[in-house]
């Protein structure tokens, strides 16, 4: 890989990538696209800023004209696509902007892909790959028992993993249609340093910090499967080498924990490592009202990733919720910089002028 384009790479996963593929990656240059919507937030970089082979660039993934230029530029012989709206209760208040980028943006991203590396009549540019960053969500619910995997059929029951899996029917189209070189990731929920709170885990560290109630929906028994983000980046990089094109992989932490489960060890980790609070965080939990359409458990089947690329997860739970949870006691003031939308003086400090 000589040249990268990154789509969200001022995300959560994707700033991750990002410091991955830096420090794996020692002679690629690596183009950070990203609107920065509330939840891209050029902080996430921070640190890199001085690093040459690094470039951001503040666009929208609909942006064809924008795209057309970075193509031409950088010649890139990659694409990672993060770019998307990823929160569902979000998608369930407003599901248009899902559609906008989720879907609309990735075919445009294809489209771009397509125009500079299969021109009409010609094959396709040798080594170059366009890998979608996708979800276990498109598989919809599991019972008590079973795993996703690769041949699981696509369920969706949220705008959010609706949007994301069309995505993937568009990726895959492009494959079989146009011989695009593709691949595709499907995840399962990731948790570290750099993650939005909005989502479980970094919310329930703020409140649980703060004093506040931390709502936990329904009754709490739905699954996840959590993977610490570190070992997604090193899956997707495992992909993008090796991976067989066309292919999708599973990728998951085989952790899977209940909700509220999840939120009783962050209490009692912050009970442990901040100054004693009156009552035990734990008292803190609220039972709130279910989300709507809330899938019950989720769980991967990695099996086809460590066969046939090695890749397994390094960092257990336990390890990884505990430095979760000291990175966002250590960095108070990210996490309010990035809520109270302070943080847009760091991007014109270290990127404004790029
Ligand atoms: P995130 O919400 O933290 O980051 C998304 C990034 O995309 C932000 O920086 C945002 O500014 C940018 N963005 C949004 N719309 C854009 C547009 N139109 N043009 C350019 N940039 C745009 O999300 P995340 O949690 O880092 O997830 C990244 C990807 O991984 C998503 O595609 C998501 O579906 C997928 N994924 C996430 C998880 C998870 O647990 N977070 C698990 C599996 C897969
Ligand atoms: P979330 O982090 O939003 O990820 P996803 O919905 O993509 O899995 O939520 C993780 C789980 O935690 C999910 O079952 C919903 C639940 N949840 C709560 O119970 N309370 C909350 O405040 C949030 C944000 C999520």
């Amino acid at each position: 890989m000589q040249s990268i384009l990154i789509t969200g790479g001022c995300g959560f996963i994707g700033s991750n990538f990002v410091r991955a593929a830096l420090s794996t990656l020692a002679s690629t240059r690596l183009v950070v696209l990203d609107s920065l919507t509330y939840a891209g937030n050029p902080m996430n970089l921070v640190g890199l800023e001085s690093d040459e082979r690094l470039r951001f660039v503040k666009g929208d993934i609909l942006d064809a004209s924008l795209l057309e230029a970075l193509f031409s530029e950088e010649e890139f012989d990659t694409v990672v696509n993060f770019a998307a709206e990823s929160h569902v209760d979000r998608s369930i208040l407003e599901p248009g902007g899902f559609v906008r980028t989720n879907v609309l943006g990735t075919q445009s991203l294809i489209d771009a892909a397509r125009r500079h590396w299969t021109p009409v009549g010609e094959t396709c540019r040798e080594g170059v790959r366009f890998l979608q960053v996708s979800t276990d969500e498109v598989f919809g619910s599991l019972g008590e028992t079973g795993l996703f995997h690769e041949a699981t059929p696509y369920d969706p029951h949220s705008p959010y993993s609706a949007s994301k899996a069309a995505a993937d029917h568009l990726v895959r189209a492009a494959f079989h249609t146009h011989g695009l070189p593709t691949l595709i990731t499907n995840c399962s929920n990731n948790y570290g340093p750099y993650q939005f709170p909005e989502k479980l885990i970094p919310l329930v560290i703020r409140n649980a910090r703060e004093g506040h109630a931390i709502p936990v929906y329904g009754d709490g028994k739905n699954v996840r499967d959590w993977l610490y983000v570190t070992d997604h980046c090193s899956a997707i990089l495992e992909v993008l080498a090796r991976g067989a094109i066309g292919g999708t992989y599973c990728v998951g932490g085989n952790c899977e924990r209940r909700n509220l489960d999840v939120v009783e060890t962050i209490c009692d980790l912050i009970d442990e490592i901040s100054e004693s609070a009156s009552a035990p965080r734990r008292d803190l939990i609220t039972f709130v009202t279910d989300r709507p359409g809330h899938d019950r458990r989720y769980a991967i089947d990695s099996g086809k990733i460590a066969r046939e690329l090695g890749w397994r997860p390094t960092v257990d739970f336990d390890e990884g919720i505990r430095r979760t949870v000291h990175w966002y006691l250590a960095n108070d003031p990210w996490i309010e910089a990035i809520i109270d939308g302070s943080y847009r003086e760091f991007y014109d400090r270290f990127y404004g002028n790029r």
